[in-house]
């Protein structure tokens, strides 16, 4: 196997410590540079277990920042990048869209800019892999699936942010040949999924016998992914996908809004050993989200072909294993609800 020095950024959000847990201990022989800024959503606790294997670095720093990034290239000589950096919450997004355009506009553009120069245009052994997000299609209707010639239409600032980092890269693709991939995948749920978005909220929600704040009239609709599935497909398609191309990765797992919080509630009735019913009491349908998008689903059938990738675990599993992470990891949940996310919090939906 090649020697490789991969710089992985936002390796201490949710989706990237699976990836860069996947290839500190799947691939020895790279060296892996985990670059974070450490924002609320970063947390270093996500990746503690790899922290001390020789094949792992950390760098805190900014994506913003240019001359830092051109640094960081320089001094590791990097061969290859897998960018999952991003601001990636919805709702934030639609309070404060200024910082999501920096860091996803401009955060890309400026990796896909210090790969360029550090390359030199000797493309041969270099990758750009940006991670991007089904949200970048819009919205279906009652039927259809988002297929990679999907046209984009996107309607949030960040999916609109994360539709121009995807324009960026290609173009730098088309002009100046540089080696490029990107995936488009659906909803992620698991372990280590930071609690202001569904899943980790309304299961830390209930726990605490709070109210589950229902957007809407809860009939949209979402496509839900493992997180270690996404991890593998990241894999698959870093080593086998063919430049220049789109991958889509989705779940083939679709559930309305309302249907997957009731489950949730149902599940963690016996979990907790409450009577059956009465988490789903603290359902209340509150205001919806502006430009809320009705309903997300992707055909993964081209990665299915082409690469031989398809979910691992089926919801039922992965669901079940998500709650009991949440609920043995108490203080994980603790600790990453105090502070900044508190006020933010209370900003969103009151006390
Ligand atoms: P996350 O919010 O959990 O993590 C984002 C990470 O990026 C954090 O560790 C944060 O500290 C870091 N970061 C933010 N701004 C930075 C900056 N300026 N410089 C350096 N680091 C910075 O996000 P996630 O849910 O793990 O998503 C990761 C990527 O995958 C994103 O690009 C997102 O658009 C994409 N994606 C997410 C999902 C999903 O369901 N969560 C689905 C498809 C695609
Ligand atoms: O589709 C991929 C995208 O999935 C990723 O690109 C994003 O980073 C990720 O945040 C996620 O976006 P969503 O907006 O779909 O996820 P979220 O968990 O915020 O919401 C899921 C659905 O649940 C959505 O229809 C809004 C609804 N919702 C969400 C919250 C937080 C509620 O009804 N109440 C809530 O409190």
């Amino acid at each position: 196997m090649t020697n490789k020095n991969i710089l992985i950024t936002g390796g201490a959000g949710f989706i990237g410590s699976h990836v860069v847990r996947r290839f500190v201990n799947e691939y020895p022989d790279y060296q892996i540079f985990n670059l974070d800024l450490l924002t609320y959503a970063g947390n270093p606790e996500n990746i503690k277990d790899i922290e001390r294997k020789p094949n792992y670095h950390f760098i805190k720093g900014d994506i913003r920042d240019l001359a830092f990034i051109r640094n960081i290239f320089v001094e590791n000589n990097i061969t290859d990048v897998i960018h999952l950096a991003a601001e990636s919450h919805v709702d934030r997004s639609i309070t404060d869209p200024f910082v999501f355009i920096q860091t996803n506009v401009m955060g890309t553009a400026n990796l896909i800019q210090a790969a360029r120069e550090h390359w030199e245009e000797k493309w041969d052994g270099h990758l750009f892999y940006h991670v991007s997000t089904d949200e970048v299609y819009g919205a279906l209707g009652a039927t259809g699936l988002f297929t990679e010639e999907t046209r984009y239409d996107p309607h949030s600032p960040y999916s609109a942010s994360k539709a121009s980092s995807d324009h960026i890269v290609r173009a730098y693709h088309d002009t100046y040949g540089l080696p490029v991939l990107i995936s488009n995948c659906s909803n992620n749920y698991g372990p280590n999924q930071f609690p202001e978005k569904l899943i980790p909220l309304f299961i830390n929600n209930i726990v605490h016998r709070k109210p589950l704040p229902v957007y809407g009239d809860g009939l949209y609709t979402r496509d839900w992914l493992y997180v270690i599935d996404h991890a593998i497909a990241i894999d698959l398609v870093f080593h086998k996908g063919k430049t220049g191309e789109t991958y889509n990765i989705g779940g083939f797992n679709e559930w309305k809004n309302i249907d997957l919080i009731r489950l949730l509630c149902s599940i963690m009735d016996k979990k907790l050993g409450r009577p059956e019913g009465e988490n789903a009491q603290l359902i209340t349908y509150i205001k919806d989200r502006p430009g809320h998008d009705r309903r997300y689903a992707i055909d993964a059938g081209k990665i299915n072909r082409e690469l031989g990738w398809k979910p691992s675990v089926t919801f039922e599993h992965g669901l079940d294993k998500t709650i009991d992470w949440y609920l043995e990891n108490a203080e994980w949940l603790s600790r990453v609800t105090s502070g900044e996310y508190r006020n933010y919090y209370e900003e969103m939906y009151g006390k």
